[in-house]
């Protein structure tokens, strides 16, 4: 294990070194996309350069070896999230897909008119629109958790909702807007406890690069996220799937590599993961994702959620300086994400646009503005558009202190 050393961490990532209108970059928008170390583009450059070739195919040199790193990178991910097998792991293009792909096939194979599937009010659009894809394709009915002022689900609301309907409950790890960390040990207990045929898939795109996952602990049914928030390249993510669930399911999407054999007539499929695995996949990706896990393995994720928290803990003080901020998200256990917005002298709202125009230009400091691919949990809490600034191991408190800094210059401008 490596000594957590930000200042070392931070030379690990070519991208903030550099300067944004004459600035050094402040990166506080790892909710929507974390940098990739040296390693991880390294990693791209070698497979492009010496390795590239399809996979599962090629009976030479080239295809066995990308055919090898790939399917090692599959043995990482199943030792990362500690899976019982590498079949578990299937690779998708992102969360978005893993979910849709689950809805397509548990969903549309095991979910009939009149059943029911929980979801909550701080789900992502990706984790909310496939099931209503799925209730309108089969007459089930879509459930939802409401949450408090503070952005924490209410439980007992959700046991109020578990009855024998209830095929499916699908959650959020941690939100991606409000940075809530979900109960989800306890969610999924409950909802196993109320029918073996309740599964749980748990969207874990916020949550992979901030906490050590495993799902054999957590029981839970199915396990998504996306590569591109775990240090790795775009186009690449996972989804876990226990192997005796999998084993059941019908395949997602036919074509090539998921087939044993095809007659003009009927086709035999191959066993799970390569069952959901049509056409050529995103190789590089995949390997990639492989780099960004043997990189973060140097770490103990203890010290970067202690580290992330403490940071966290400096905004929240600091953020008090603000006059007219408001915080949207104080659950007690919440991720290093901070959502707000801010009203001028007079008490008007400014803009998140504005807000985040005015961070780029006056500080360097890149955050997202806007409604978060989460419309329904805005208009939860009455407000159209909010700032959130998102922060990763990387991050430090200079880094916070450009937002706070930005900030006061944003409250000069807008008086
Ligand atoms: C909680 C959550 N779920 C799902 C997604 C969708 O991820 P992707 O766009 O990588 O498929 C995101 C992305 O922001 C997210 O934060």
């Amino acid at each position: 294990m490596k000594i957590f050393d930000v200042k070392k961490i931070r030379a690990d990532f070519p991208i903030l070194q550099q300067k944004i209108k004459g600035k050094p970059l402040v990166y506080l928008d790892n909710a929507a996309s974390t940098q990739k170390p040296y390693s991880v583009i390294e990693r791209l450059d070698h497979y492009y350069r010496y390795e590239n070739s399809n996979v599962h195919r090629g009976i030479h040199t080239l295809s066995e070896l990308a055919t090898e790193e790939f399917e090692l990178s599959r043995e990482k991910i199943q030792q990362f999230i500690h899976a019982k097998s590498f079949a578990e792991i299937i690779f998708v293009r992102g969360t978005t897909e893993a979910i849709n792909l689950v809805a397509q096939t548990y969903g549309l194979s095991q979910i009939k008119a009149g059943d029911e599937i929980i979801i909550s009010h701080m789900e992502h659009h990706a984790n909310i629109v496939p099931w209503q894809i799925l209730c309108s394709q089969t007459d089930a009915k879509l459930r939802i958790i409401p949450i408090n002022e503070a952005g924490e689900l209410l439980l007992e609301e959700y046991y109020r909702l578990l009855n024998p309907k209830t095929k499916l409950v699908a959650i959020c790890h941690i939100s991606n807007t409000l940075g809530t960390i979900n109960p989800i040990k306890q969610i999924i207990d409950n909802a196993h406890a109320n029918s073996p045929k309740t599964k749980v898939l748990i969207d874990g795109a916020q949550a992979v690069a901030h906490q050590k996952v495993d799902v054999q602990a957590l029981d839970c049914d199915f396990y998504v996220f996306s590569g591109h928030k775990l240090f790795a390249p775009t186009g690449i993510g996972v989804l876990y799937g226990k192997q005796e669930l999998l084993a059941t399911l019908p395949p997602y999407q036919g074509g090539g590599s998921m087939i044993t054999e095809v007659h003009l007539e009927r086709s035999h499929y191959r066993e799970p993961p390569y069952k959901f695995e049509a056409g050529t996949p995103h190789i590089a990706g995949a390997i990639g994702l492989g780099a960004a896990i043997d990189y973060l393995n140097q770490f103990n994720f203890d010290e970067i959620k202690q580290h992330e928290q403490q940071l966290l803990n400096y905004a929240n003080k600091n953020l008090q300086s603000i006059q007219g901020l408001n915080l949207i998200g104080t659950a007690k256990e919440k991720t290093a994400i901070l959502n707000f917005t801010v009203n001028d002298s007079r008490g008007m709202r400014i803009h998140g646009h504005d807000i985040s125009d005015v961070l780029n230009t006056e500080a360097g400091v890149a955050v997202r503005a806007g409604q978060h691919c989460t419309m329904p949990l805005m208009q939860r809490f009455n407000v159209d558009s909010t700032v959130r600034a998102s922060l990763a191991f990387y991050n430090n408190k200079e880094d916070i202190d450009a937002l706070i800094n930005g900030l006061q210059a944003l409250k000069q401008l807008f008086r």
